[in-house]
């Protein structure tokens, strides 16, 4: 994969600028700007016929590519953007996507957005503008690690954003190539996700946080084998591999990107690189998708390349819970009882529920750290696929600040969360007889209860958990999404900007 460049330029002169193709967002009242206007009369009109011949309508997200009577200028890129009135965040995401799929249907090397037409409020313009380099580089994305034949790389080269006057262009410029360190943490976390169970396995994981250190000097992994993890006690994440062939293993990346004693924000992520159910085995159709039961982790590597690209001044411990969850005469049976680090027992009434029991002594490890906030992501379960569908990650929280933040985060990326409820009420539902508490809950809310499962190891601290299960993968067609990478960088740089 080539890499794109991004820059912002002030262009006074758009007849005048050479390009493969240029970017103009059209609101539906079909009225051309300042410099669509002057490109218009170049082009004889073009664009004002076009209109009028009534195929383009400008809504959002409509595209038509449009072959230029200049010379200067070898295409036009009509976006739709919908009504001027009312664009928020969520339209601006859909007008970068439209721009970025329709960007990847031509051929074109080098293009300038007309970004500049656009009435977005001084506050937005640079969100938007991270927003847009962002989507352009994640949709450069194509898997080709297992084909034999790789696919065709994209032509797309240099991408030139006409700069605003509202603001500085080093400012714009860097936020470009903020948003493309964001793109590429996406990009890292799919194709991660992407791969098959038999490549990535939990030690594969570890030589990737390795590789991650390597290219980073802020950023340090340490990663604890199952050995280590016995000393530590970790009894209900080494219950989950107890039936694989493959060493579990926890990935601990510290990256320091401001004073020692300043307590970092950790991230965990579930990193069951295949759930077979174990014991309690699944049925088998798409059990092939429990490949993506590592999402979670994915987010959380994805997350730490973007942090460490922009040099963000916070410091941040991402934490990778790794296993397979395997059924064999060694793995443990429904029923058994096992010892969490935290010392609290926990029967495992069904060994399916083996998220959980990975994150539960991840979460006991982060105390280590002081943490300032702690933030689990897993693609926990699938009751909350049917409460949330593919639009919101579930988020549970025992802070409500830290809650919000997140909310506004997502919104703010368009990476959405919704907030459910943990109330005392659920926790009744993991009672045990013969242990501590119970790795499932009786009677519905699924995913409620398996909050309240980690909650009951998050006392210490404030905690939020992102459940994925909906938003990490789609199935038609079958693939990572790379959520809740950019969700994670905005809380992560909204915070940076406070301290
Ligand atoms: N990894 C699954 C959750 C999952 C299932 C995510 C389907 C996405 C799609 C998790 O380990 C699991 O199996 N959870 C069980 C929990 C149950 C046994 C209490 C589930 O959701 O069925
Ligand atoms: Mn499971
Ligand atoms: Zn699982």
């Amino acid at each position: 994969m080539t890499k794109i460049t991004f820059s912002s330029k002030t262009i006074a002169d758009i007849e005048r600028a050479k390009t493969d193709c240029l970017v103009l967002p059209i609101f539906d009242d079909l009225k051309l700007g300042k410099f669509a206007k002057k490109l218009d009369l170049k082009n004889r009109n073009l664009l004002m016929r076009y209109f009028s011949l009534g195929d383009f309508k400008g809504k959002i997200g409509e595209t038509t590519s449009l072959v230029s009577a200049t010379m200067e200028q070898r295409r036009l890129l009509l976006i739709g953007c919908g009504k001027r009135s009312k664009l928020d965040q969520k339209d601006i995401g859909k007008i970068c996507s439209a721009i970025a799929l329709a960007l990847n249907k031509t051929a074109a090397k080098d293009v300038i957005i007309n970004w500049i037409d656009f009435s977005i409020p001084y506050k937005d313009l640079l969100s938007s503008l991270e927003l847009l380099s962002t989507t352009i580089t994640k949709h450069q994305y194509v898997y080709d690690e297992t084909l034999s034949k790789k696919r065709d790389s994209l032509k797309l080269k240099r991408v030139v954003v006409e700069s605003s006057p509202r603001t500085t262009l080093t400012s714009q410029v860097r936020r470009l190539r903020q948003g493309q360190a964001i793109g590429e943490g996406i990009i890292l976390a799919r194709n991660l996700a992407n791969l098959p169970g038999n490549i990535c396995t939990p030690s594969y994981l570890a030589a990737e946080a390795r590789k991650l250190a390597r290219a980073h000097p802020r950023l340090n992994t340490r990663i604890l084998n199952e050995r280590q993890m016995t000393n530590l006690n970790m009894g209900a994440l080494l219950s989950v591999s107890a039936g694989s062939a493959e060493e579990a293993k926890l990935i601990v990346m510290s990256y320091t990107g401001t004073s020692k004693s300043t307590p970092p924000v950790v991230l965990i992520g579930k990193g069951i690189t295949f759930d077979t159910g174990g014991i309690s085995l699944k049925p088998g159709g798409k059990m092939d998708e429990m490949k993506f039961d590592m999402c979670g982790a994915a987010s959380v590597m994805g997350t730490m390349h973007s942090v460490c690209k922009n040099n963000i001044p916070i410091n941040v411990v991402g934490i990778i819970a790794a296993a397979e969850n395997m059924p064999s005469g060694n793995a443990t049976k429904p029923g058994d009882v096992v010892t969490s680090m935290s010392g609290m027992t926990i029967e495992i009434l069904n060994t399916d529920a083996e998220g959980r029991l990975v994150l539960c002594d991840a979460l006991s490890y982060a105390e280590r750290f002081k943490p300032a906030a702690v933030i689990d992501i897993a693609t926990l379960t699938g009751a909350c696929v049917v409460a949330l569908g593919n639009h919101a990650t579930g988020l549970f929280s025992n802070d409500d600040q830290l809650a919000e933040q997140i909310l506004s985060a997502g919104i703010d990326s368009n990476d959405k969360a919704w907030r459910l409820p943990i109330w005392e009420e659920y926790q009744k539902q993991i009672k045990s007889n013969f242990a501590d508490i119970a790795n499932i809950g009786a009677g519905g809310a699924g995913s409620i209860t398996a909050a309240c499962f980690l909650a009951r190891f998050a006392k210490n601290y404030r905690w939020a958990h992102l459940d994925i299960a909906g938003t990490a993968w789609t199935s038609a067609p079958k693939g990572a999404t790379g959520r809740p990478v950019a969700l994670l960088n905005r809380f992560l740089n909204d915070r940076a900007g406070k301290e």
